[in-house]
């Protein structure tokens, strides 16, 4: 892992390893990926200021999040099928970043469940919740994840509808992987990753398969999913979630103004402005443009947490100067799951860590509280 460098070493790697198909759902965003283009693109025309002769040996990465302490500034973000891009994906990511020091988030959409990832880590992580049609299996998975002690829900807002990723359906996407002989010929040079899938404590929506009737077969499961996305959800289902949950509440995938002041009236700890990497509305705004004027409007009203392009320390460092409180890495890490289990997404948090403790120290910033507008060029 020592000669993984950057992130872009980790993806190059993961490239090689991971079947087309599930590299592919990772990489990929809706339609013409305009959004997914702005997102890094936006954060790289950002130009920080450099500072000489300021004393930053003192400097810290540590902060909080939703009031617990953090060594850096970043959550790893709920990734769907994560257990497809390495087996037991979602066990081995959650044990990264808690050996980081950071938290993780599981998806709804995960492979290994909420069960199988709390039998195997030593700490809460958090839970990430699609709501569905069934209101009786939402609720179960509410319960689920209180049962696994699970320290904050996030409940995901921008997904009624799935936007579309054209590979997907090129590649026909499924899980397990389709047996067309072009995908069993890709999995058949990818051995590595063939062994850590069977291993695996699951090869299916560990969420879902087992705990709704009748589906039990996974094609069955694949339609099921499809037909629960709900697209009647409205602010009286998050009152009525953040009820039954009870606990911390983040509402992630807030992209307007107008948007982002309801959030902050509804006790949520937390907003996440994200565009879902992209893998949404196409043609809406980066996530780092649209965050000064949130971060603005809601004050201190409540945690501000951006994600959407972030690929480097420099990047965490662009977010927050711009109000974000802290960040959520998705790729990244994922990048870093498919190049080598645990410890690619050990080797991407540190590449992270290591990339934002120096920009700070050529910001001449030694907190992460420090880190404000001044830091950007010609801000
Ligand atoms: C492969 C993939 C799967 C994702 N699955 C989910 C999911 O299940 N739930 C969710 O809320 N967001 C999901 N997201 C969005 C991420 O949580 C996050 O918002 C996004 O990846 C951030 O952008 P970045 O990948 O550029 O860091 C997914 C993103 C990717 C790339």
């Amino acid at each position: 892992m020592k000669t993984m460098t950057c992130i872009e070493d980790l993806r190059q790697t993961a490239r090689r390893r991971v079947p087309r198909m599930f590299f592919d759902y990772a990489e990929s965003g809706s339609y013409a990926e305009e959004t997914l283009r702005a997102n890094r693109a936006d954060l790289e025309a950002m130009k920080l200021r450099q500072r000489i002769l300021v004393d930053v040996a003192g400097r810290s990465t540590s902060t909080t999040m939703l009031g617990e302490p953090v060594s850096l500034p970043l959550a790893l973000a709920p990734i769907g099928l994560c257990g497809m891009q390495h087996g037991n994906g979602e066990i081995l990511a959650c044990r990264a970043a808690h050996a980081a020091g950071i938290p993780f988030t599981l998806s709804t959409m995960s492979i290994c469940s909420i069960e199988d990832v709390a039998a195997s880590v030593d700490k809460p992580f958090w839970f990430q919740l699609y709501v569905m049609k069934d209101r009786g299996f939402v609720r179960s998975l509410i319960e689920r994840a209180k049962a696994a002690k699970c320290s904050a829900l996030v409940l995901t807002v921008d997904l009624q509808v799935l936007g579309q990723r054209h590979r997907d359906i090129k590649n026909g996407l499924s899980v397990p992987p389709e047996t067309r002989v072009k995908n069993l010929i890709d999995i058949a040079t990818k051995p590595a990753w063939a062994l850590s899938v069977l291993r695996s404590k699951s090869r299916t929506f560990g969420n879902i398969a087992g705990h709704v009737r009748g589906m039990e077969n996974v094609n069955s499961l694949a339609v099921w999913i499809a037909s629960q996305f709900d697209e009647t959800l409205s602010w009286k289902d998050v009152e009525w979630i953040a009820n039954e949950w009870g606990g911390k509440l983040i509402l992630k995938g807030i992209l307007d103004v107008e948007d982002a002041l309801i959030a902050a009236k509804t006790g949520a700890a937390a907003l996440v402005v994200s565009n879902h990497g992209g893998r949404q509305l196409d043609g809406a705004p980066s996530s780092i443009a649209a965050l000064p004027p949130i971060a603005e409007a809601v004050g201190s009203s409540i945690e501000v947490l951006f994600d959407g392009g972030i690929r480097s320390g420099q990047d965490i460092m662009r977010a927050i100067a711009l109000g974000a409180h802290a960040c959520l890495s998705g790729r990244a890490y994922i990048y870093g799951l498919g190049a080598g289990g645990q410890a690619g997404v050990a080797r991407a948090i540190e590449i992270m860590r290591n990339e934002l403790s120096v920009s700070m120290a050529l910001t001449g910033v030694t907190g992460i509280d420090k880190i404000d507008r001044s830091v950007i060029a010609g801000a």
